[in-house]
């Protein structure tokens, strides 16, 4: 090598050394390193996928929040041989006296495939704190499920939320489910942030595998309430075979109350849930300036009254800050929107999915840059989000694994296995998040974090 190779190599050294030294203040990047095993999608005859037993009997029964401060359920089910009866027969569990809602009915083509028979029903006026027992079918082939209606929407009110992403139907994501399912912290609904089956990946978006999902999670879905978000998977936008809708399937099988938080579309809306305002976004819906999304959340964002509903959550699928390399900066667009926005309206935590990891932020904003200043590093900011990545449901398509080197200090935790997490409010001013890996027991927790809320923090502040 010549003299001036070797001062090149010797520059190009230095120049990393203090790269890596000035880079590398981040978080920790967890020294668990799950074992590399290929995920695989449960098949059809799995016992989570069986048809329940008996003639049109419902199936693939699901329940979400039916209207802005939890006094309504929507309920959805599937009958196959026949439409069957669209009604909801419901009772308090105290009480002898069975009331009756009625639903509406839809089915869809998609390619060569044709649905059943999708059935929707919201009942209302349903008491806070309640035990509700339903009934869905008819004549001999009828199935009961539960659920228990949230409190009051109130300040101080303690509630336990899962979190869960990203989830498919691989094997993997029946351990995710399981692990939810027996996690001592007891979620009471979920937070779903988006790409629910996966049947996208199969040929021709093959809606079998839409049927087969939602049968595999109505063991918990049936009994407890999953806000819905969409994802990329959902979207199902495939001119080829001439399926040139997006969101069809998932717009036939899932419905949110957008409505009642004055949207214009199932896949950005709001809802109250005992002390927590969840703001629902879409990664793949248009958001920039003048769009309908735009306008809905520059409206609803001055709505949020932190006096009742101190909890100030996010959920949208393509996370912003991401130290994974895959769907790096996917979400840097959206970013660039609404950041500001929830820096000024001190957004508590932003939950999203997408990439197939684990990841915790520090509260950093990047709103700052403008172009030409330069100031583009994110910053701490303490009225920024926390942002968590929880897009390690176990889908089919296996783990994100390779990050971003060194870890960037917007990144606080991060690690590449599968499992879920859970965020139980104690009161306006404190909430335990725990994240919880599938390779361990039910009762670990892979990563903690007290989270002091924003609104409050703030009150505290100026009055010490
Ligand atoms: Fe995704």
């Amino acid at each position: 090598m010549s003299a001036l190779g070797t001062t090149f190599v010797l520059a190009i050294l230095t120049a990393a050394v203090l790269n890596a030294a000035v880079l590398c203040n981040g978080g920790v990047t967890s020294s668990f390193v799950r074992k590399v095993e290929k995920t695989v999608d449960m098949p059809l005859d799995s016992d989570v996928f069986k048809v329940p037993p008996g003639y049109n009997a419902p199936q693939q029964v699901h329940i979400t929040q039916g209207d802005h401060v939890g006094k309504a359920v929507i309920v959805s089910w599937v009958t196959v041989e026949e439409p069957g009866s669209n009604t909801v027969l419901y009772w308090a569990e105290k009480s002898a006296h069975k009331n009756k809602a009625k639903g509406s009915l839809t089915r869809y083509k998609f390619y060569n495939y044709t649905s059943g028979f999708i059935h929707h029903c919201t009942i209302r006026n349903l008491e806070h704190e309640t035990k509700y027992y339903y009934e869905v079918g008819i004549g001999n082939t009828t199935r009961t499920f539960w659920f228990t209606t949230p409190p009051e929407v109130g300040p101080d009110v303690p509630y336990t939320f899962g979190l869960i992403g990203d989830l498919g139907q691989s094997y993997d994501s029946n351990r995710t489910l399981t692990h939810y399912e027996h996690n001592p912290i007891k979620g009471q609904a979920v937070l779903f942030v988006g790409d629910l089956s996966y049947a996208d990946n199969y040929p021709n978006h093959d809606n079998v595998r839409w049927d087969t999902w939602a049968r595999f999670v109505e063991r918990n879905v049936a009994y407890q309430p999953w806000i819905w978000t969409a994802g990329n998977h959902e979207i199902d936008f495939a001119p080829e075979i001439g399926e040139t809708k997006p969101f069809k399937p998932y717009t036939h099988r899932y419905r949110v109350p957008f409505k009642a938080s004055g949207s214009t579309a199932p896949f950005w809306y709001s809802i109250k849930r005992a002390s927590a305002y969840i703001i629902v976004l879409s990664s793949y819906s248009a958001y920039g300036k003048y769009t309908p999304q735009y306008n809905w959340l520059e409206a609803e964002l001055p709505k949020v009254n932190r006096s009742e509903t101190p909890w100030l959550i996010v959920l949208m699928h393509s996370p912003w800050y991401n130290s994974y390399n895959y769907h790096y900066m996917e979400g840097e667009t959206m970013r660039v929107m609404y950041e500001p926005w929830f820096v000024e309206y001190k957004v508590d935590l932003v939950f999203a999915g997408h990439v197939h990891a684990y990841e915790r932020s520090e509260r950093v904003s990047n709103v700052a840059y403008n172009i030409v200043n330069g100031i583009c590093t994110p910053v701490n900011d303490q009225s920024a989000p926390v942002y968590i990545t929880i897009g390690d449901g176990g889908n089919i398509e296996g783990l994100a694994t390779i990050m971003t080197e060194p870890q960037p200090k917007y990144s606080a935790f991060r690690e590449a296995s599968f499992g879920h997490a859970t965020l139980d409010i104690k009161n306006r001013t404190h909430a335990y998040y725990s994240w919880h890996r599938n390779q361990d027991g039910f009762a670990v927790k892979a990563d903690t974090v007290w989270f002091f809320n924003r609104f409050w923090r703030q009150i505290d502040d100026s009055t010490t």
